[in-house]
């Protein structure tokens, strides 16, 4: 790799330990962050999905230096995230993401008591969106109660954690329901995916396929594919199934395919030749993802694969000084509609970037696991 791990690390926990502190002034929870300042989600208050990954990246930085202000950060905001377990009016199947980063990552790293009861709560409250016809819902729009989405092979993780926690293995079987199902209704013969099946809520019944955050319907949102990538690696973590990880590899195999040759990840690999739409989180998820998956097979090209991707963003698209509160630039959520960023920091992006960092210096955590 061009650039040094750890160099890098200490650089991005650095420039953490001066503007974390200005989150942490204004009491917020950070979304993305431009012209020196953090700004909290467009939508949905600190219910928003991405809620947890605040408080995860306090944890990685936490893990990396030790520095207690990190995991004091972590705990300020996990509290704003357990406030919203009580409203609940905006959570959906994302309380795998906003609540293993959060209260998961505190009771795995601290063992405190009512971390593992909120992670629980969490795990719950994705147990009851499983349709017993075959799926978890993704989201809470009554016209969209059929919908299944790629993304939920990362919040299974949360399912998992709970079985092996209460010794129940309900939350494990429900995962597994769902991730056989992925591969079955999601995973297209090139090795791509579908990021939105809808299904007939009643019977089970595939209606077909949905357009979502990607370029159109049949293309090949990037950031999907590394949700399917990172989240089906950490299912065979999980469970040691081979079908976990022969579906990780496929998915691995085409975004290698198309990363691009400076680095960078498109936004969705059909998208119009000359269409400058980059999205860096998909390139930070499918890092981690390509490490695991390298340590797993033994496959170099993976570790390059990962590599590529890192000094790509590390090269072009990472500030390390004081222009931007965040480090990874070139963050875009959804390829046609720009409300929650295009080319832009967005925290979960500066989330993977360290979560792969410490996977390459020793210090991952395993938030995930
Ligand atoms: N729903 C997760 C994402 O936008 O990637």
């Amino acid at each position: 790799m061009r650039n040094q791990p750890a160099l890098i690390a200490e650089k991005i926990a650095a420039k953490f330990q001066r503007t974390a502190k200005l989150a942490a002034d204004a009491g917020i929870l950070p979304y993305k962050s431009a012209a020196g300042e953090w700004i909290t989600s467009p939508f949905d208050g600190n219910s928003w999905w991405t809620g947890g990954f605040w408080p995860g990246l306090m944890w990685q930085l936490y893990s990396f230096t030790h520095d207690d202000f990190f995991r004091q950060e972590a705990l300020r905001t996990e509290k704003l995230l357990t406030d919203e377990l009580r409203t609940f009016r905006f959570l959906n199947h994302d309380v795998g993401f906003m609540y293993l980063l959060s209260c998961g990552a505190h009771h795995k790293l601290t063992g405190d008591a009512q971390a593992a009861q909120d992670t629980l709560h969490a795990a719950n409250l994705l147990m009851g969106r499983y349709n017993p016809v075959g799926y978890i819902r993704a989201w809470n729009e009554k016209e969209k109660m059929g919908y299944a989405i790629i993304d939920c092979m990362m919040n299974l993780s949360i399912l998992f954690r709970a079985s092996r926690m209460t010794e129940d293995p309900r939350f494990a079987k429900v995962a597994q329901l769902h991730a056989d199902m992925t591969i079955r209704e999601f995973l297209r013969p090139n090795g791509s995916s579908a990021h939105i099946v809808a299904f007939d809520p009643e019977t089970g019944k595939r209606i077909g396929e949905v357009a979502g955050q990607g370029y159109c319907l049949g293309s090949s949102w990037s950031r999907g594919q590394a949700w399917g990538l990172y989240g089906f690696t950490l299912a065979y973590l999980n469970t040691r199934e081979e079908r976990y990880l022969n579906a990780a590899k496929g998915l691995a195999d085409y975004f290698a395919a198309h990363i691009r040759p400076d680095g960078l990840t498109d936004s969705d690999f059909c998208q119009p030749e000359g269409e400058e739409r980059i999205d860096n989180l998909a390139g930070a998820i499918a890092a981690c993802g390509f490490i695991e998956l390298s340590r797993i097979t033994g496959r170099a090209d993976y570790l390059t694969a990962a590599e590529s991707l890192l000094d790509g963003m590390l090269d072009h698209c990472c500030d390390l000084g004081d222009g931007i509160c965040g480090i990874l630039t070139h963050c875009t959520a959804s390829y046609h509609d720009d409300g929650a960023g295009r080319h832009t920091n967005i925290i979960y992006g500066d989330y993977f970037l360290m979560e792969a960092l410490n996977k390459l210096t020793g210090n991952d955590p395993m938030l995930w696991i």
